[in-house]
């Protein structure tokens, strides 16, 4: 196995998942890297490991540097399982010294593999730890995105490991953003950060914030997922500045689900509202389109337009999944309409209009068209017109 070295005696030490496809209902078209990293030093510390699948690779990697029964110290930047599901093994090979966690981070480990017998070092931020000739320094980053997620500094090095911020699921045999395709690694950290993050955008510009008046020197970031940003970290620094403060393109989403084609017929007119507006504007059925390529475009535009028939006075199966993981990543500061087809109840569209309400976006004016069976002239035009209304209102935005 090749040796990646980010600095002198630091490693990255992950493992490559080039088939998992779903990660809790994300869909990672690219597959993913569980990052992991080793610092050699007078302790030898190992941060964060896999997930649990994984620990063989990631132990063989180890040792292809060194004997992993060396490792001193032990920091787990984050508890989630992708990061410490190989952890019990790796205690159990490694036994180290001690293992450093944020104080949520103690109790998450405990809850997760009730081994309150480990040598916990709890570590808060700001404080230091010496490795010997180095020593790092920590953040804690709550609730980014887990309650006890933080940063692990190594300023000899100017290397941040950022746990899950700033990465992006991508597999690939190269391991640092000078080597890739950037757009294709750009395009896969905003749909990390549309489906992962977004709840958690007003708590990303503080954290810039804060990271600004540390004034840290960051010369490399090394996330817990994907490529390592060695050659433009300011690159995924300045795009989560654009996400998580809502800077957004004249541009709306139309997203239907359809029975009969009828709701179809009427997101196809909105959408020539919004080109008679001039807005851009994309178009996707839930049939064919999965929840979390469209939640990547709604990360990045002014407008949503929803439509759903009704079936069952509800609306259609899946439109009432994606409006439940839409809400759950809380988008911000939108513009949105609703319509629909209907048999004889109608009450999708008054349910997709709730759902922007409580999301505080801003409705056009009569925002929401519904029609019984399928759309006349007159309702299709209805539907020009509201696309138009959105177009209109998206560009004084
Ligand atoms: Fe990559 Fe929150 O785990």
């Amino acid at each position: 196995m090749a040796i990646t070295e980010l600095a002198k005696g630091v490693y990255w030490v992950g493992a490559i998942d080039w088939s998992i496809r779903n990660f809790h209902g994300y869909s990672t078209s690219q597959g993913s890297t569980y990052n992991a990293y080793l610092v050699v030093d007078e302790k030898i510390t190992l941060i964060d490991c896999v997930k649990e699948p994984f620990f063989e690779e990631q132990v063989q990697r180890i040792r292809e540097i060194i004997d992993p029964a060396k490792i001193d110290y032990l920091i787990v930047n984050h508890v989630e399982m992708d990061h410490s599901g190989a952890l019990p093994q790796m205690m159990d090979l490694v036994k180290p010294e001690k293992l450093f966690c944020s104080p949520m981070g103690q109790k998450a480990i405990i809850d997760h593999f009730h081994r309150d017998d480990w040598p916990f070092a709890v570590v808060k931020s700001g404080e230091q730890l010496s490795l010997g000739k180095r020593a790092v320094q920590f953040l804690e980053t709550r609730m980014l995105h887990w309650p006890d997620s933080m940063f692990t500094y190594l300023p000899d090095e100017k290397i941040l490991f950022s746990s899950d911020a700033f990465g992006q699921h991508f597999a690939s045999s190269e391991r640092f953003d000078d080597e890739v395709n950037l757009p294709v690694v750009m395009e896969q950290c905003a749909k990390y950060y549309a489906n992962i993050l977004y709840p958690y955008s007003p708590l990303v510009q503080k954290l810039l914030q804060t990271v600004a008046s540390l004034k840290l020197d960051i010369k490399t970031i090394a996330p817990d997922h994907g490529v390592i940003w060695r050659d433009k970290p300011n690159t995924i620094v300045e795009a989560y500045d654009t996400w998580s403060s809502g800077k957004c393109a004249d541009k709306a989403v139309v997203i239907f689900n359809t029975m009969w084609h009828s709701t179809e017929k009427m997101a196809e007119a909105v959408m020539w509202g919004l080109a008679d507006a001039g807005a851009q504007a994309l178009l996707f059925d839930l049939d064919s389109s999965h929840r979390s390529d469209i939640m990547t475009e709604i990360l990045r535009a002014k407008g949503v337009a929803l439509g759903s028939s009704t079936i069952n006075n509800n609306l259609l199966p899946d439109m009432a999944g994606f409006v439940s993981y839409m809400k759950g990543l809380k988008p911000f500061d939108k513009i949105g309409a609703a319509f629909g087809s209907f048999g004889w109840s109608g009450e999708a569209v008054g349910l997709l209009t709730a759902v922007m309400t409580d999301l505080r976006f801003a409705l056009v004016d009569d925002a929401a068209i519904k029609h019984k069976y399928v759309p006349t002239r007159q309702t299709l035009d209805q539907c020009v017109a509201l696309g138009k209304r959105l177009g209109e209102a998206i560009k004084k935005h």
